[in-house]
């Protein structure tokens, strides 16, 4: 029997826009995912044939039942290297296997409860300032800011705060130019990567230095610290040099800092777009939780995780690294064949009417045991799936729980123009597409 091939989208109005862009407009690309209900194929110069995939069976077939015969792309991981180095995102096979051993223990989730006193108090110091201040704050930096600092005392404790404000000037700026530096095809014919970029060469130079000055002192001292360098460098080996050490540093800064600060300001978008559920849930924390920060005890709160996974079903922050098939695959009869590059559309996934019921209402409640089903696996994947799922989920859901919380208990977010109409815009995340100004009240 003849399999049925993936339908082709290849017209020239797409090809020049993916040319002029350096990647399919997102507005266009939903067009063809609904047009070719979650699977179809398209030609790029620069990739040869991209299959695109957001229809749940195949997401769960690839990611989950067939993991083992779809890789990381080589190119996207030499891209993404460019920023995480060599560690867990960028590694492949026996390499990855070694990294995720190592690293993984540091965020189970009895080790993350004893950084979680560092979450509460750099929220506490942060509102402080914003109270005090009384000014009008960008939303989306104050966010970054604040997951910079957990981030930072988290992996550097006491040493953090002479580097500070130099390693979030270049983070930030690498960040941002990465953002904006997209390798578009005539970007590639004329040889313009991030690799050229001096604005990129220098904050990379400047990270790299920084970081080396770190390990390399620690290395030196004969204090034992517990925080996350330390608890790296305790897993360093003979074969684990100074040179993974701040690989890994790297990767969790740029895999946990604009992920978690994007979603935090789309829960707060969200939270302001809908009142009632911002009262409610106001309500329902003032009285069952009484921050009880002497004892740092994090109480996950049912209602709020619903939301923080409602904001994420909504806008996923983070796109999935393409994949590669190994060898040559069939899945209901449609054909993979090997060498195919494989990209997901979670937004899709998440906005499909055939799987969610008002897809694009903001509804927390759909998250309730009762009324979520997960046999349709591969319906909702915003860290991932499969062996490759986001390695600080857990974490990331707590920090923005506690965050979150802390915030919505003692104040009311407004924001400083009334706008309702918020966009995407698509850089390393997904993050809104105006940069929002907020202020605090007391409730
Ligand atoms: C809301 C916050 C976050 C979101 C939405 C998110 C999302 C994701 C996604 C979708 C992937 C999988 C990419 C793929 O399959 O290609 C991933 C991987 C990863 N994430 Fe996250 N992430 C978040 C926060 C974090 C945090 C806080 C950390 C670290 C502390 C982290 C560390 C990682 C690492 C190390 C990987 C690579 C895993 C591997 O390939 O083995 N992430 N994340």
């Amino acid at each position: 029997m003849k399999p049925p091939k993936i339908s082709p989208a290849d017209n020239m109005r797409l090809i020049y826009e993916v040319l002029s862009h350096g990647n399919i407009p997102i507005s266009k690309f939903e067009r063809l995912c609904r047009k070719y209900n979650g699977i179809f194929r398209v030609w790029l110069p620069s990739d040869g044939n991209v299959i695109i995939v957001s229809r749940p069976k195949f997401v769960s077939n690839i990611l989950l039942k067939n993991q083992s015969n779809y890789s990381k792309s080589k190119s996207s991981r030499e891209t993404l290297s460019e920023v995480f180095g060599y560690s867990l995102v960028t590694n492949e096979g026996e390499v990855w296997e070694k990294n995720n051993k190592r690293v993984s223990p540091i965020f189970n989730k009895d080790n993350i409860q004893t950084f979680f006193h560092i979450v509460y108090e750099e929220t506490e110091n942060i509102v402080s300032y914003w109270e005090s201040t009384k000014a009008p704050y960008y939303l989306q930096q104050e966010f970054q800011r604040l997951v910079f600092n957990i981030l930072g005392r988290l992996l550097f404790s006491t040493d953090f705060p002479d580097i500070k404000e130099d390693l979030l000037d270049c983070i930030t700026n690498l960040q941002s130019n990465f953002a904006s530096n997209s390798p578009s095809f005539w970007k590639r014919l004329i040889k313009r990567s991030h690799k050229d970029n001096p604005d990129i060469k220098k904050n990379k130079r400047k990270l790299e230095d920084n970081l080396q000055n770190l390990v390399r002192s620690r290395n030196e001292n004969t204090t034992k610290y517990n925080d996350v360098l330390g608890q790296l460098i305790n897993t360093q080996t003979k074969q684990i040099e100074n040179r993974q050490i701040i690989d890994d540093v790297k990767t969790i800064i740029f895999a946990a800092l604009e992920s978690t600060a994007t979603t935090l300001s789309w829960v707060i978008i969200l939270l302001n777009q809908n009142q009632e559920i911002y009262q409610t849930l106001h309500k329902s924390l003032s009285t069952s939780h009484n921050a009880s920060r002497k004892n740092y005890q994090y109480v996950s709160h049912s209602s709020l995780t619903y939301i923080i996974k409602e904001a994420l079903r909504l806008y996923p922050p983070v796109a999935l690294a393409p994949r590669i098939v190994n060898d040559d695959h069939w899945i209901s009869n449609y054909y993979f064949p090997q060498g195919s590059k494989i990209i997901f559309n979670p937004r899709f996934t998440h906005r499909d009417p055939n799987i969610w019921e008002n897809p694009t209402k903001f509804c927390p409640d759909r998250f309730e045991p009762e009324n979520f089903d997960l046999k349709s696996q591969g319906s909702y994947y915003p860290f991932g799936l499969g062996k490759r799922t986001c390695l600080g989920k857990e974490f990331a859901m707590s920090i923005m729980s506690i965050i979150i919380k802390y915030i919505v208990n003692r104040y009311r977010i407004e924001f400083t123009n009334n706008d309702r109409n918020i966009g995407v815009s698509q850089g390393i995340t997904m993050t809104p597409d105006k940069n929002l100004k907020i202020t605090i009240k007391s409730w």
